[in-house]
């Protein structure tokens, strides 16, 4: 499938994945990747800076699900695709480049890079909208409540 712009717009804008892969005896595996970004119009890229379990996953099973969501307006996206682990050649070398010029991203931290292939999309959206709070509403509401959280979180 495409990407809209709409979903490379907000990926662009959250920079941050909660990735979910299958572990070899079939439970989820959930970590979040601050470099997810787009790669091109159906795939998503992340970075290996550290994440052993979902690299050993995504290598016997690619199935890989991402939620990339706006903590302030409770708006997302949750995509499902097929991961593939570079860890060398063309792909590795370009993605490497493109943090290194973008995000000043030190290349002998990236053990590998994973293009994740887009194959379903769909919204996600909050039930705080249930009640009818406009978008307004629910983002005042969570700023606050980020900006001076109860606890420190
Ligand atoms: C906000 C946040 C962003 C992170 N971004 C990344 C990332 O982009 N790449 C990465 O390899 N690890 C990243 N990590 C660290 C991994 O999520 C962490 O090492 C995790 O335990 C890896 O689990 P896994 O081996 O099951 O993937 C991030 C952690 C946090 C809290």
């Amino acid at each position: 499938m495409t990407l809209t712009d709409a979903m490379r717009d907000f990926v662009t804008a959250q920079g941050l994945g909660f990735v979910a892969t299958v572990r070899p005896d079939g439970t989820p595996n959930l970590s979040p990747k601050g470099t997810t970004e787009v790669w091109d119009d159906d795939h998503l890229v992340f970075l290996d800076l550290y994440s052993p379990g979902t690299v050993a996953n995504l290598r016997e099973n690619p199935a890989v699900e991402i939620n990339v969501v706006c903590p302030v307006r409770r708006k997302g996206y949750r995509f499902r695709g097929e991961g593939t682990v570079h860890t060398g050649g063309e792909t590795f070398d370009r993605v490497v480049r493109r943090f290194q010029d973008r995000r000043g991203t030190d290349p002998t931290r990236v053990r590998s890079v994973v293009l994740v292939r887009v194959t379903e999309a769909a919204e996600l959206i909050s039930p705080a909208y249930a009640d009818g709070a406009t978008e307004e509403e629910v983002s005042a509401r969570w700023l606050h409540r980020l900006t001076d959280p109860p606890a420190p979180c």
